[in-house]
């Protein structure tokens, strides 16, 4: 295993194709899948000489939780399709990495079971956040955020660009369409009506609005990332309505099919938001390269989800962990050929359109 993409082909010759197309997957055409990938490429980097970048320091604050490096753990779902651990397993990895973790509300462990788990591993420095998809049934969703802050969770992550779920052309063809038995969203085990052991399914809402934002705002007193804003009109108005933070996604390319690269909306978003509020990129993030390139256009950090699923497949939590060093290791040697001794030496001189006359 030397890169990110050494996992995934490890991982298809023994994960079942409709598992692995799950994965891979995006909406429709996939445009925006491929789009994501072909935005990193489509950059130059153009590095500074003689800096004295010896001493490099990779780790970054946000909203005031620490890592040890600026690539988070996109919340991913149902990880136990993958791994018998499931989500232990890669809270473990991601702890024992010092990475920045997002749990999934569509995870196959329990919240509070993830959090102890990170814990064993790396002590009460670990940070995880929550991610959450708003319940129409608002006391359903202030239940779940009550068990992320129960669980020690510092910031909830909610994602909007999914009023109804993305058609993926690859679930429907492999008649995909519900976990296998045994296999649960436990954060909604027992929540309301029904017996003990009832477990409800996600609600998509396409009834959300601003106002459910501003709800939540007064519901919780954690920070508030949006995950899915794409326009930057949408950018000034989450500024405007007390969001700490952005996740700056496409989903994967798994909702809106045809919607740009998230790198190629970068600057706009970045424009927006005029540094009152820290974004997170993700969508196609593979290589250190990526990571400098989307930092140095104005992201505080990048998020990855593929690959982790990959090496989840590939070799549960060990392999979570060795896919995170390389990265880590991949990000270090870019800020040396870069020039760079932190993370604030990237900005956008370093960067360019790939092709001739852009001087
Ligand atoms: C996702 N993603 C996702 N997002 C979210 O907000 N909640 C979720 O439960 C999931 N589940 C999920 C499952 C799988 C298998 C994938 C691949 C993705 C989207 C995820 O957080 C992230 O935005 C993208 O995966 C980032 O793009 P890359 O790194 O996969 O290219």
């Amino acid at each position: 295993m030397l890169n990110v993409h050494d996992f995934e082909t490890a991982a298809r010759a023994t994960l079942d194709p409709v598992y692995a197309d799950f994965i891979a997957g995006g909406a429709r055409d996939e445009i925006t899948v491929r789009a994501n990938e072909a935005a990193f490429s489509g950059l130059r980097l153009l590095p500074r000489m003689l800096r004295g970048s010896a001493e490099r320091d990779l780790a970054v604050t946000l909203l005031g939780d620490r890592a040890d490096l600026p690539i988070l753990l996109s919340p991913t779902a149902f990880h136990k399709l993958v791994t018998p651990d499931g989500e232990l397993a890669t809270a473990r990895a991601a702890a024992a990495a010092g990475a920045l973790m997002i749990v999934s509300m569509a995870s196959t462990v329990a919240v509070g079971e993830i959090a102890d788990a990170a814990r064993a591993v790396g002590g009460d420095d670990v940070s995880l956040w929550f991610q959450l998809y708003i319940q129409p049934d608002l006391e359903i969703t202030e239940a779940l955020v009550r068990r992320a802050t129960d669980a020690g969770c510092t910031a909830l992550v909610v994602t909007v660009d999914s009023p109804v779920l993305g058609a993926n052309e690859r679930n429907r063809r492999n008649g995909l369409n519900d976990l296998p038995a045994g296999l649960y969203c436990e954060n909604l085990r027992d929540l309301r009506d029904g017996e003990s052991g009832h477990v409800r399914q996600i609600a998509m809402s396409p009834e959300l609005s601003w106002e459910h934002i501003d709800w939540l705002r007064r519901t919780t007193s954690l920070p508030i990332l949006l995950k899915g804003v794409l326009h930057p009109e949408d950018a000034r108005l989450a500024v405007q309505h007390g969001v700490d933070g952005l996740v700056l996604s496409n989903h994967g390319g798994r909702q809106l099919d045809t919607v740009p690269a998230t790198l190629e909306l970068l600057p706009e978003m970045a424009a927006a938001v005029a540094g009152r509020i820290p974004i997170v990129l993700d969508g196609g993030v593979r290589r250190g390269t990526d990571v400098v390139k989307a930092l140095a256009l104005g992201a505080s950090a990048v998020g990855i989800g593929r690959p982790v699923m990959w090496a989840l497949a590939e070799g549960g939590e060990k392999s979570v962990r060795h896919l995170l060093e390389l990265l880590h290791a991949e990000l270090d040697d870019t800020l040396a050929l870069c020039g760079a001794s932190g993370l604030d030496d990237l900005t956008p001189e370093l960067v360019r359109p790939a092709g001739w006359g852009h001087a």
